[in-house]
């Protein structure tokens, strides 16, 4: 088959590293990649959301499937716009329909859709008017969480201890601090515990997990200073045991699905529930309409089966009649990242790397220059994964080969998976 990936990310990176082993695969582009991806296949120089662009390369290249890594074109109907054309309508596409991506595309409607299902999440309040959201903050006890309703990069949620400061950062979202994302907002109550992923494929009937992963959101070690993308990852979770798995899917993956069944919503592709463990229970905490970064970077290491039997099952909708099969080994991946992430960061420095042998290198921002060097290009450069028996001994490996890549600025935890151990 004839795959066209689109992203250029780590977790694109680590979806084209799986993908070219895969004897399912017979040629794989993507779109637009990075110098990592350009090991695996071939990239293109295409705009994740430049559809008629898209449109031209996928007739050219007798294309057979899209794979969708990042949620900007999902949310944008990339989905909507093949089926709506008579010449791609028979490509199928791995992620959901417009209105499937809402779940991660608007916060307000993917609250709503949990009230509508009895789905566990935060107490909330959508509100387009800063004296509803005062009233509504009134009733919290503080740290206040608002939230941007649209697409905000990531950067979208601000947690505030202080109600005046609350106040004032309405204020500033509902004014446009992240443009129409921000113009309503949702506010939340917030809740405390410890965060972990899980993942599900579906062909919009039936569902198969795969493994759970735990982000490490904050730049600093200690979960301390701003949020990132996510500066590592590492899977298995060991606290998602028998019974915490099975509150999961009963309270939160089933009645997900039946929602979206129930409401006439085509979903064929990932979700991603951002979950929050509290003290056993499972409450989301956000929608994702795709896999997560740098989550699929432990996630798909792990993964025994090869992902176009598993995309061909979703297409087909005979997704019941796959396994999925895991490694039992522990997956760790670190996150170098450049100078100054996650503000304003440099760019366009050499990188220079001696690989260690077992170890995974999944690019996120890098490229090549006209000399073949390879030079840092984004603010999350290299996600470096290794597997292991235990997270300690991935972790070690991972970090040990982080030294051994050298760029200017260059900066990375060394606590990935310490508060699991
Ligand atoms: P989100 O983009 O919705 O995942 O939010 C970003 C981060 O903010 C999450 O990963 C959590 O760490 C935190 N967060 C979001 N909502 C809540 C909440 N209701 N309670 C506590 N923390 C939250
Ligand atoms: N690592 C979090 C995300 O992909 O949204």
């Amino acid at each position: 088959m004839r795959i066209l990936l689109i992203g250029g990310g780590g977790r694109e990176h680590a979806f084209a590293w799986k993908l070219a082993q895969d004897p399912g695969c017979s040629a794989l582009f993507i779109a637009p990649g990075n110098a990592g991806t350009a090991e695996c296949g071939t990239n293109v120089p295409l705009l994740p959301t430049d559809f008629p662009a898209i449109r031209d390369f996928v007739l050219r290249e007798g294309i057979e499937m899209v794979v969708v890594g990042p949620e900007e074109p999902l949310v944008r109907g990339i989905a909507d716009y093949f089926q709506a054309d008579a010449a791609l309508a028979s490509v199928p596409i791995i992620g959901p329909s417009a209105a499937g991506a809402q779940l991660e595309g608007s916060k307000a409607f993917a609250k709503k859709f949990m009230e509508r299902w009895g789905i566990p999440t935060a107490r909330y309040r959508e509100v387009t008017r800063v004296v509803e959201g005062v009233v509504f903050m009134g009733t919290l006890s503080p740290p206040y969480v608002l939230k941007a309703d649209g697409l905000a990069a990531g950067k979208g949620v601000l947690i505030l201890d202080d109600p005046g400061d609350a106040e004032l950062a309405l204020e500033s979202m509902l004014a446009g601090q992240f443009g129409e994302a921000s113009r309503r907002v949702v506010i939340e109550q917030f809740l405390r515990g410890v965060e972990f992923s899980v993942f599900v494929l579906t062909d919009g009937q039936t569902y198969k997990i795969l493994p759970e992963a735990k982000d490490y959101k904050r730049v600093g070690e200690g979960d301390t200073g701003p949020n990132t993308g996510g500066m590592g990852a590492v899977s298995p979770v060991p606290f998602f045991d028998a019974e915490l798995r099975r509150r999961v899917e009963e309270r939160i993956i089933q009645p997900t699905l039946q929602g979206l069944k129930a409401e006439g919503i085509p979903y064929k592709g990932f979700i991603f529930f951002g979950l929050m463990n509290v003290g056993g229970d499972p409450y989301v905490i956000e929608y994702n309409c795709r896999m997560g970064d740098p989550e699929t970077e432990v996630v798909l290491p792990r993964l025994k089966n090869h992902l176009t039997d598993l995309f061909q099952a979703v297409v087909q909708g005979r997704l019941s009649e796959v396994e999925i099969e895991t490694l039992p080994q522990t997956a760790v991946t670190v996150m170098l990242t450049a100078g100054g992430y996650p503000g304003n960061y440099r760019k366009g420095d050499l990188i220079d790397m001696t690989p260690h042998a077992g170890c995974l290198y999944l690019h996120a921002g890098t490229k090549r220059d006209a000399e073949g060097r390879l030079l840092t290009q984004g603010g999350r450069v290299m996600a470096i994964t290794s597997l292991g028996a235990d997270i300690a001994s991935a972790a070690e490996q991972s970090l040990r080969a982080a030294e051994d890549v050298h760029f200017e600025g260059k900066y990375y935890r060394r606590d990935i998976g310490r508060d699991l151990l």
